[in-house]
Parts: structure tokens; C-alpha cells; sequence
């Protein structure tokens, strides 16, 4: 599909990961998942809009009951730098005591949103809460957040597709690139 050359594709400086090592990498950490909640139902969290393919691809590999439910949360505000400033606006009437809550999330950079999902989902009384992102920067965290399933670990800069974005583009790119800024 994007074998030429052209549209939103030129855009990047750098292709870091492809569909294919992409497809490969998820479909691990669906199997690996669903082993370690095997027998359980599961209660997923979502972080949107970052998390919308990755989470799309590994949920459809993992054959468990589960409850999905998503949320936003923002600290970029369109820059490529973080705010330090988390935004999160709670679902209402979601109980969460008692469940086995699996928290998904595109990329851990910062870790100032992770942390702050983390602390309120501990808060609501979870039986057991595990954390999986796609993507982790090789930095030093502002906030250290212990996460259990990681895609893969890349260098610290800016990258888009796979459901990421520059100012709300590029999400639909099928690899994970560095754009030309
Ligand atoms: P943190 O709070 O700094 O860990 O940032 C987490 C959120 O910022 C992620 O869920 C992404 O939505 C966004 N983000 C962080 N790094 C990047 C990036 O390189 N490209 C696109 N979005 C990013
Ligand atoms: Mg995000």
C-alpha cells in the first residue's frame, strides 16, 4: 500500500520500525499477555488517541473475557515536547474494585501520564493492574512508572505513525518513523 515513495510516507526522515517487525512484536505481547491473565477477566484501559492501532491489533490476539474501556489523557497539546501538565478526565461510573486491569499506552516518554493513570487506578481499588505500552524511550523518566509489557525500547526522539502524531497527523502511517521538522 505505501511501497511508493509518496504522500504522508516522504514526510518522515526515517523509518524505525515497519508494519511487518511491528505486526510481529504485538502479536508476542498478545500471546504473552494472554497467558499471564489466562482464566481471568480483564478490565482494559486504553489511553487514546495514541494507543488506537496498537491496542486495535493486540486486543484481536488475546482470546480472554474483557471489558475495554478508553480514555484520554494529553500533556503535548499539539508541541513536541511535553507540558509536564497531565490532563485526564475520568470515565463516570466506572468501578473498577476488584478487577484485573490491564493499562495500555502508546509510548512511555515522560512517564508523568502513565504515573498519573497508575495512581488514580490504584486508587479506585484494582485487585491487580498491569501496564503495557508499545513504545519506550531509552531516557531518564520524569516520573518513574513500573510498566510490564514493552514493544520496544527506541531512542529518544519525536516519532510519528502507528496511531502516533505531529499535530494530529500521521496516525495512519502503518510504521513508526522520525519526521523531517
Ligand atoms: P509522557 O507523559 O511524557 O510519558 O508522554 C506520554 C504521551 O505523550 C504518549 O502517550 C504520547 O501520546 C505522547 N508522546 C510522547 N512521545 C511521543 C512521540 O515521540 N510521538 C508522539 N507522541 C508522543
Ligand atoms: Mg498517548
Amino acid at each position: 500500500m505505501f511501497t511508493e515513495v509518496t504522500g504522508i510516507l516522504s514526510d518522515l526522515n526515517r523509518v524505525l520500525l515497519d508494519a511487518p517487525a511491528i505486526q510481529a512484536r504485538v502479536a508476542a505481547m498478545a500471546g504473552a499477555i494472554a497467558r499471564d491473565f489466562a482464566g481471568r477477566q480483564l478490565t482494559v484501559i486504553i489511553i487514546m488517541d495514541g494507543a488506537l492501532f496498537f491496542v486495535a491489533d493486540l486486543l484481536r490476539g488475546i482470546d480472554l473475557p474483557m471489558r475495554i474501556v478508553s480514555m484520554s489523557a494529553s500533556s503535548y497539546h499539539g508541541a513536541t515536547k511535553t507540558s509536564g501538565v497531565v490532563k485526564l478526565p475520568w470515565p463516570a461510573n466506572l468501578d473498577l474494585r476488584g478487577q484485573h486491569v490491564l493499562l495500555l499506552d502508546d509510548i512511555l516518554d515522560t512517564g508523568l501520564t502513565l504515573g498519573a493513570v497508575q495512581d488514580r487506578l490504584m486508587a479506585e481499588g484494582t485487585a491487580s493492574l498491569k501496564t503495557a505500552v508499545l513504545l519506550k524511550k531509552r531516557r531518564e523518566q520524569a516520573r518513574v512508572v513500573a510498566v510490564d509489557y514493552v514493544g520496544f525500547e527506541i531512542e529518544d526522539e519525536f516519532v510519528v505513525g502507528y496511531g502516533m502524531d505531529y499535530q494530529g497527523r500521521f496516525r495512519n502511517l502503518p510504521c513508526i518513523g522520525t519526521l523531517q521538522l
